[in-house]
């Protein structure tokens, strides 16, 4: 891949990764993912901002190989250490035996610990604030801890107004040509960024929202994150996405999840959904845990306000893949949500009970629940109806 403009002075270099099926072992990747370098050309110096993933990193070499002149980069900017972007840090350090790694005292930790770099004198520590000359450019870092790990940084460079933002702001999907977001439809990628978002990053909404508030007063025409287009046109859109997802402020709609061993849960779960829909309710998700991913599921269970969750007792438990989507959830300590719960049990009621109060643990407004024993039958579908209205009524956007 040629290495593309995206300002006079700022290239990307990046790479797309269409194989890997399972983002971090978890996350399915139906349309790729891309990890995002950038250099940065100052007049005296150069700047390479982060790297790649080690198995995708061929490309990346001879990118900067080809196009850039990989011996003339001076700095290697860190703003993320995991992996996906840290990967070929070993190996650029062969290749540009001179560098010098630029990132925060838990960086600096983290590249000792995950490669085995010591010797002091190839590190830059910067802290909060700090500049860093290229000539006729500069780079300024502000530290976002837990955006998405304890070191993540943001580096800014004023003269281009452009952010290169870390995990901030990413999203999945492969880069297919484009590369700033007005040279492309962007459906796709601001679909997954919801999923994105919700999947790696949701359970550090305060820190997100620290990062948001300390770059708020940057002019900002580019923002370059580790993942996904270049935001350009689309910057206030996304903000807003983030923002909200954040501060978990929900959107309009009711996500109902559930398991199923041989059907009747299931029929409860389509019940709810039509009662719903009877009640003028247009934007209902309803998700199968025993053959769907998580992922999806956290990702509409993030985003809209309504959630029903629904599991037969299994073992005297939950059935597993609920209790793993409950855990999802707790994890992530979702917020603003108008919930409901139901159960189906042959002889013990304990799904519908355990899954009530994983709720309510939560904080999340409760409108009920229903305990169905073996099958569907004229008082279930009567309470059915009676917790749907319930949740209607609770909902505040509509
Ligand atoms: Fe794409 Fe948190 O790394």
């Amino acid at each position: 891949m040629n290495l593309k403009e995206i300002t006079k002075r700022i290239l990307y270099a990046g790479v797309n990764d269409r194989s890997t099926q399972l983002f971090e072992g978890l996350w399915p990747l139906p349309y790729g993912v891309s990890y995002n370098s950038y250099i940065v050309k100052g007049g005296a110096k150069t700047a390479l901002i982060d790297t790649v993933e080690l198995g995708h990193s061929r490309e990346f070499f001879n990118s900067l190989k080809r196009h850039a002149g990989i011996e003339t980069i001076d700095y290697l900017v860190i703003n993320h250490m995991e992996p996906d972007h840290s990967g070929a840090i070993p190996t650029l350090l062969t290749l540009c035996p001179e560098i010098k790694i630029v990132g925060n005292s838990k960086t600096i930790q983290m590249v000792k610990g995950f490669y085995h770099i010591e010797d002091p004198s190839v590190f830059l520590e910067v802290k909060d604030g700090d500049t860093l000359d290229l000539g006729d450019v500069s780079l300024k870092f502000f530290l976002t801890p837990m955006v998405h790990w304890p070191e993540t940084m943001m580096t800014y460079c004023p003269e281009e107004r452009t952010i290169f933002s870390g995990d901030a702001f990413g999203t999945f999907g492969a880069l297919n040509g484009g590369l700033t977001d007005d040279e492309m439809d962007c459906a796709i990628y601001i679909e997954e960024m919801y999923r994105y978002y919700s999947n790696i990053v949701g359970k550090y909404g305060t820190f997100v929202c620290k990062a948001l508030d300390k770059i708020t007063d940057l002019d900002i025409d580019y923002v370059c994150s580790t993942h996904g287009p270049v935001w350009h046109s689309r910057i206030p859109e996304v903000k807003d996405i983030v923002k909200r997802l954040a501060t978990y402020t929900p959107e309009p709609g009711v996500t109902i999840v559930y398991g199923s061993m041989y059907g009747n849960t299931a029929d409860v779960a389509d019940l709810f959904a039509c009662e719903l829909n009877k009640l003028g309710i247009r934007n209902i998700k309803v998700h199968n845990a025993t053959v769907e991913n998580l992922s999806q599921i956290i990702s509409d269970a993030f985003r809209y306000e309504g959630l029903i969750v629904g599991a037969p007792t299994y073992s005297n438990e939950v059935f597993p893949p609920v209790q793993a989507f409950l855990n999802a959830i707790r994890i992530r300590e979702i917020k603003n949500k108008v919930a409901a719960a139901f159960g189906n049990h042959g002889w013990a009621p304990l799904a519908t009970k355990a899954i009530a109060a994983s709720l309510q643990d939560l904080g999340l407004e409760f409108a009920g629940s229903v305990a169905m024993k073996q099958s569907m039958c004229e008082q279930t579908a009567a309470e059915v109806a009676e917790v749907a209205a319930k949740v209607a009524s609770m909902l505040k956007y509509r």
